[in-house]
């Protein structure tokens, strides 16, 4: 046992200060936004166990578990399908209704609540699903599809809408009538995240299609589609809008986050196009965003928050969503401890919130248990069927991104040979995970000295190989399995998921067969694929000793 204070300049002065955003060292200007509590931290001993040989991490047991497992491949083939179902003109659920080609129904739901429409969000976070799918398979008829979204979105984008016209602020409108005509009513509008997305969407296409053997050349006409949404979300992410939820005008962490990533890939593939002003343009931006993205720490609450000086709570699935579809290694990966730190509080929330919920915290092993995710705290949008309360629910979507996000830090562990570092932002989350509970012995450090404090100094570390860290890998992994058990018990026989299920009751609320539930679910099955992968490379690894 080895005191990590010991490797460090002086006793305590700065412990071990683990960069949240990325789990590299934080540098001073990241640190600038981090308020200093008057209180002292408490920092204990860090032991360095190593030494004994290391622990075999197992799988949960499959035999007992091969109904889940079944279900998982069962579910991921219906989810994709349930995708086609609504992706005009030809979807089983949306064929013969005047759907252009290429336009993805948020849902076949027309009345109560009426989701007949295509929405620039959910429309680019699934064809992201189709890009991965024909990836893998080069299926032709996927890629049909793919064109045919391709081409829609040059329509789109070139259709006055109330939001504005192209190059004048119309990226913003959030959705559109199926048969391509705007939508006129009022609604939350602009939503800054479409343009970003549909350029994370494109621009992977455009990669998929070099991988497979197009010159970048010839996807220049990609590009002409890709510059008009990164020039969006280049110039509008200073601006408020509604956020993904569309209830609140403001400056959000979801939108950020997508628009960071897009501005990222934007700036490695207009240098591709020789279009270097755009390029640097690009780079410049990125790094206002990065700078900006700091300031939804919220080192009070210790956690993230989704809005910008909103009277919310600021907790929010939407937090977990940016880090799944806008993180990157450098800002907000799901492992990293402020994500971390959040999906905990949310959790926390969840767990005392919806009656379905209601239920022991810890299993039999004092493991934690999964529950169902609604959308944020203070949320009273019951899907708008009819017969329904007013008040919330638990959303698939929401539930799904929690399991996501769990493999996802699944898969970083069970990759890195650096081992498990516990913080004060993420030993409530770790700790349950260790059995024997590590005594995490409070040991009071003053940092009024260096003018530095954070949350994130470490407080435990675990070498890799150790039981602590082996058993954090694999009870994770099992405690995000919870997550989409709780999909499996409220999805029907058919796999079809609506976008919510009742606080009370469990059954499906909202609108029936919303094509982001599918999404979410799919994706979150794909991540648990990568875990197991790493898990398994992790196993064959250490067997060599
Ligand atoms: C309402 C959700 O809050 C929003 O995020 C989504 O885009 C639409 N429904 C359509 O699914
Ligand atoms: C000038 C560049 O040439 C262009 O491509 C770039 O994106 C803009 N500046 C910023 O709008």
């Amino acid at each position: 046992m080895r005191l990590l204070s010991t490797l460090l300049p002086a006793t305590c002065a700065l412990a071990l200060v683990v960069n949240p955003t990325a789990g590299h060292s934080i540098d001073s200007a990241d640190l600038s936004s981090f308020r200093r509590p008057s209180f002292f931290s408490r920092v204990s001993s860090v032991s360095w166990l190593r030494k004994q040989s290391p622990i075999l991490i197992s799988l949960p047991d499959h035999a007992q578990n091969a109904d889940f497992i079944s279900w998982l491949s069962l579910q991921s083939a219906r989810s994709f399908e349930g995708i086609l179902a609504n992706i005009g003109p030809n979807g089983a659920n949306v064929a013969g209704q005047n759907v252009n080609a290429g336009v993805v129904v948020a849902s076949p739901s027309r009345d109560h609540p009426n989701y007949f429409y295509h929405w620039v969000r959910d429309g680019a976070i699934t064809m992201r699903a189709l890009v991965d799918e024909y990836g893998k398979s080069g299926n032709a008829s996927v890629k049909a599809l793919i064109d045919a979204y391709v081409d829609n979105v040059r329509s789109t984008q070139w259709t006055s809408n109330p939001s504005g016209q192209f190059g004048r602020g119309g990226l913003g409108e959030p959705k559109f009538e199926v048969d391509g005509r705007p939508f006129v009513g009022t609604w939350g509008r602009p939503q800054r995240d479409g343009p970003a997305l549909r350029a994370i969407t494109l621009i992977s296409y455009a990669r998929t299609l070099q991988r497979r053997g197009a010159s970048i050349d010839s996807l220049r006409y990609l590009y002409d589609l890709i510059k008009p949404d990164l020039e969006y979300a280049s110039k509008f992410w200073a601006s408020p809008g509604f956020d993904l939820w569309e209830e609140q005008q403001g400056l959000h962490f979801f939108t950020a986050m997508v628009q960071y990533k897009a501005l990222l890939l934007g700036q490695e593939i207009s240098l591709d196009f020789d279009d270097d002003g755009a390029a640097r343009w690009y780079h410049i931006q990125a790094n206002g965003l990065k700078q900006f993205l700091l300031s939804f720490w919220d080192e009070e609450r210790g956690y993230l928050i989704e809005t910008l000086a909103s009277p919310r709570s600021g907790l929010d699935a939407a937090l977990l969503l940016g880090a799944i579809h806008g993180g990157s290694e450098t800002v907000f990966p799901m492992h990293s401890d402020m994500i971390i730190a959040t999906l905990q509080a949310l959790v926390a929330d969840m767990r005392v919130r919806y009656p379905i919920n209601d239920q022991d915290s810890y299993d039999s092993n004092s493991l934690p248990i999964a529950v169902g995710i609604g959308r944020y705290p203070e949320d009273v949008y019951s899907g708008g069927d009819l017969g329904n309360s007013e008040l919330g629910n638990p959303w698939f979507l929401c539930t799904a991104t929690v399991a996501h996000t769990l493999y996802g830090l699944v898969e970083q562990l069970a990759l890195s040979n650096s081992g498990l570092i516990i913080s004060n932002l993420t030993a409530e989350f770790y700790l349950p995970f260790i059995s024997p509970t590590p005594v995490v012995e409070p040991h009071y450090c003053d940092f009024s000295a260096t003018g530095i404090w954070s949350r994130s100094a470490a407080i435990l570390g675990f070498t890799p190989g150790s039981r602590e860290t082996e058993q954090v890998i694999s009870n994770v992994f099992h405690y995000a399995d919870g997550f989409l058990k709780i999909v499996k018990k409220h999805a029907d026989a058919e796999g079809n998921m609506s976008e919510q299920f009742d606080r009370q009751t469990g059954f499906m609320r909202g609108a029936r067969q919303l094509t982001w539930s599918f999404e979410s679910v799919l994706a979150a099955i794909k991540m648990r694929e990568r875990a197991v992968e790493a898990i398994e490379k992790r196993r064959a690894y250490f067997e060599r000793f």
